[in-house]
């Protein structure tokens, strides 16, 4: 029988599980203070970015460091505007997939797709790269609705050059023009998700940049890192909860008993925050507003009980995800494509991630603490037992 001797690791590659508390990298893009509730995006707080700004300039605001004079975002927005229209080709692909799939796998395919219709994307440089984010940012919309549309049998939309970002992603997928507060309820949720410090498809899509591998290939890798529900699906299963529990008088006992067999709530909790995510709290109300002018209240009542259970039992806090899936179902998409929705918003913070890791690069590769056996040794294939 092999050995088994376990090396005592040294002080400085001392094993931390789930890199919990490391810094990996330097950024300027936002400040994720989880003691005091806070995020910055370049030093401006989140909450008067959702009042103030819109998707577009916050997304100039990450690419470029500071926010744009006027002649600087319209020429963003007539950038961004071009990307909208999907190719022919990248269209006869998207239908070919099957409608069983998940539209985050769907998305990770379209995004490796771009990549391949590409004839620049092997072009490893940040100039490069902010022509590739542009066109990310711009189609990603484009792509989500129209999967969406084709899924239900209808035909995609054509997009709308006069509209928004927001208005017109609304318009691609219910193919009606969106009100004002359901423009704004969807730019606030964009405004929100665009960045958040080293999470883990950041993380991957900086990892893949470190090889010096180009942006496509990044955003590839961060989609699929995003799909699963520990972190951005977490506003899918959140709302699907929401949908299960039904009325308020059944959230407690619902809740109650997902705790007591040791299961996660979706929608509560965060590695970094916790006392409270500032992105809920900025999202609160106006999921509120747009719940009750849609006459979904009763969900706002199932979402106060379930929040009043968990501060009660556990003292965790909701983060982003839980206010935001009412929202984003009220806005006509269903669950399954909530965090195709988040990724259309932090394609903005992943590209300016890469961007800044093309500017100061050096590969990244820690260290795994080898547990296996030493002294092991090759049995010919007739002797083994
Ligand atoms: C986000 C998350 C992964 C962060 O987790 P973390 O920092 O690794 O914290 P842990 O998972 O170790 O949880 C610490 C404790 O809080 C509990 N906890 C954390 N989030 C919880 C949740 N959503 N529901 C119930 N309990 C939760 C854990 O069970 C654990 O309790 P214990 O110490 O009694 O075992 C975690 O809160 C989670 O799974 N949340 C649900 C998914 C979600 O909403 N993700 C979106 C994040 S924006």
């Amino acid at each position: 029988m092999p050995n088994s001797k376990k090396k005592e690791p040294s002080s400085a590659s001392k094993l931390i599980k789930g890199l919990e508390g490391v810094v990996a990298a330097q950024t300027s893009l936002s400040d994720v203070d989880g003691e005091n509730g806070r995020l910055l995006f370049r030093g401006i707080p989140i909450g008067e970015l959702v009042e103030k700004s819109h998707f577009e300039e916050v997304a100039y605001l990450l690419w470029y460091g500071k926010l744009p004079t006027g002649p600087e975002l319209e020429t963003f927005k007539d950038t961004l505007k071009a990307q909208r229209t999907l190719s022919k080709e990248a269209m006869a692909i998207l239908k070919l997939l099957p409608t069983t799939t998940h539209p985050m796998s769907a998305l990770r395919t379209m995004c490796s797709l771009m990549g391949s219709l590409d004839p620049r994307a092997h072009i490893v440089n940040p100039e490069e790269s902010q022509r590739k984010a542009y066109h990310l940012t711009g189609v990603f919309p484009t792509i989500i609705a129209a999967f969406f549309r084709l899924r239900s049998g209808k035909e995609p939309v054509v997009p709308d050059m006069n509209l928004s970002h927001a208005a017109n992603f609304l318009y691609m997928l219910n193919g009606e023009k969106p009100t004002p507060e359901m423009e704004k309820a969807l730019d606030a949720y964009l405004i929100l998700l665009a960045d958040h410090g080293l999470n883990a498809s950041t993380f991957a899509a900086r990892v893949t940049t470190g090889t010096l591998s180009n942006l496509y290939s990044a955003v590839t890798s961060a989609v699929g890192t995003l799909s699963g529900e520990l972190h951005g699906a977490a506003n899918q299963y959140a709302m699907e909860m929401v949908l299960e529990i039904g009325s308020a008088d059944r959230a407690e006992a619902y809740v109650n008993k997902l705790l007591d067999e040791k299961k996660k709530v979706m929608g509560f909790g965060h590695r970094i925050y916790k006392t409270r995510d500032p992105r809920a709290e900025a999202f609160r109300e106006i999921a509120k507003d747009l719940c009750v002018k849609a006459g979904k209240t009763s969900w706002l009542e199932i979402a106060g009980v379930v929040e009043k259970v968990m501060m009660d039992r556990k003292k965790i806090p909701c983060n982003v995800d839980f206010f935001s899936a009412p929202v984003l179902y009220v806005l006509g998409f269903p669950p399954d494509f909530f965090t195709t929705v988040f990724a259309a918003s932090r394609v903005a913070g992943w590209s300016a991630h890469i961007i800044e890791q093309q500017l100061d690069n050096r590969l990244i590769r820690p260290l795994a603490e080898y547990v296996g056996p030493q002294d092991a040794y090759y049995i010919p294939a007739e002797d083994r037992k």
